[in-house]
């Protein structure tokens, strides 16, 4: 049997951290966690890491930190994205005694675009949050001489049922093909979307724990890997799972959306839309682009731990979201419009 050991989890009321925490309490250890606003229960702390003094109840020896603590935006400015994920990190690391063993969560996009976290400079990252993520591994492998490090792609709820505390990344793309956000399937043919469940994530840290603390860095990487499923795939999946959804509360369907590569989308649609689109409508676009480069994946990533087949969890995880989320599941997408169209026509009206 395994000790019973006191471990902190941040970011134990994300996504992530709630499914780890519960795991971890479940496996018999004594785990407190630790979010900026708090959660329910009296192990659950208030702490805004990198902005705040820690709390004295958080200044105690820990056998473990599993530090889910971060700011999963893809668009934040540069210093903005540094301040919410790596001085976090650091102040965390503050929290960890020599004898700690150190679990730091990581994205299997914190790659960036040439397949590694040693570079840097933003130019090799797509984002400022996968360049936040690989300067916190680098932080993680400077600060300890020993650490996990688990990087995983993105994630979805409960294999059981889909759910999820928190409805963060992914969940982006049902809300916006329900408001009408995504006027097209940006994609590379053979793009492939890999993720995993919270369950997964959470069950293998716990097993990392149970190992104890690595002499050295450790890295293991959780996904489907060369079985990922193809951007196409999962869109129609997510769009029949929100029309049956919409059907049985009496919305009519979503079409399917026209598959556009993001070599047409550069050249011709984008600088299309940008001439004939009006201001909210470029802020959608300019929203979607963020996406783009994820939609784009061609090459799997490496993993050491694949996960088992997700078809069915990524069904379970949208109904879910759509059970839990009902005005956005239910929207009629808001058509595209020529402005000069629409403002021909108000001007007609008046
Ligand atoms: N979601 C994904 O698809 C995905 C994919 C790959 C990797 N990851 C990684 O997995 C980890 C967890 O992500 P998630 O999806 O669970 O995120 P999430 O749902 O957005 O939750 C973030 C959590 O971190 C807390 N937090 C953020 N900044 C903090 C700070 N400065 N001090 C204290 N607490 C802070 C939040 O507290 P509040 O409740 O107060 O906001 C919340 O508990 C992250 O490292 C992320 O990079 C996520």
């Amino acid at each position: 049997m395994t000790a019973s050991l006191r471990i902190l989890v941040t970011g134990a009321t994300g996504a992530v951290g709630s499914v780890v925490l519960r795991a971890l309490t479940a496996a018999g250890h004594r785990v407190h966690g630790v979010s900026r606003r708090g959660g329910a229960g009296p192990r659950q702390h208030v702490w805004w890491a990198g902005r705040e003094e820690p709390p004295p109840a958080l200044r105690i020896r820990w056998d473990a930190v599993v530090h889910c603590a971060a700011d999963t935006r893809w668009n934040l400015p540069d210093e903005e994205a540094e301040e919410a994920t790596v001085q976090p990190l650091r102040a965390v690391l503050s929290l960890a005694s020599a004898h700690t063993h150190v679990l730091h969560l990581s994205s299997s996009y914190a790659t960036g675009l040439t397949g590694g976290v040693s570079s840097p400079s933003r130019d090799d990252y797509r984002n400022s949050y996968e360049w936040a993520k690989a300067a916190s591994e680098r932080l993680v492998r400077t600060a300890r001489e020993g650490a996990d490090i688990v990087r995983f792609p993105l994630v979805a709820g409960a294999r059981a049922d889909g759910a999820l505390d928190r409805y963060s990344g992914f969940f982006w793309l049902p809300a916006a093909l329900c408001s009408g956000a995504i006027p097209a399937l940006v994609a590379a043919e053979k793009g492939l979307v890999d993720m995993v469940s919270t369950d997964d994530v959470a069950a293998h840290v716990t097993r990392l724990v149970a190992d104890g603390r690595p002499a050295r860095h450790r890295l293991t990487i959780l996904g489907r890997g060369e079985r990922a499923p193809r951007v196409r795939e999962i869109f129609d999946s997510m769009r029949d799972t929100l029309n049956s959804w919409r059907s049985a509360h009496g919305v009519p369907p979503l079409d399917r959306l026209p598959s556009v590569t993001p070599e047409q989308w550069n050249r011709f649609h984008r600088p299309f839309a940008e001439q004939y689109l009006d201001r909210a409508q470029l802020l959608r676009i300019a929203a979607f682009q963020v996406y783009q480069g994820y939609l784009s994946v061609t090459e799997p990533f490496d993993v050491t731990h694949q996960v088992p087949d997700m078809e069915q969890t990524i069904v379970r995880s949208v109904r879910r979201w759509a059970d839990t989320h009902r005005r956005a599941a239910a929207r009629i997408p808001q058509p595209w419009y020529d402005r000069r169209t629409a403002s021909a026509g108000s001007s007609r009206g008046s």
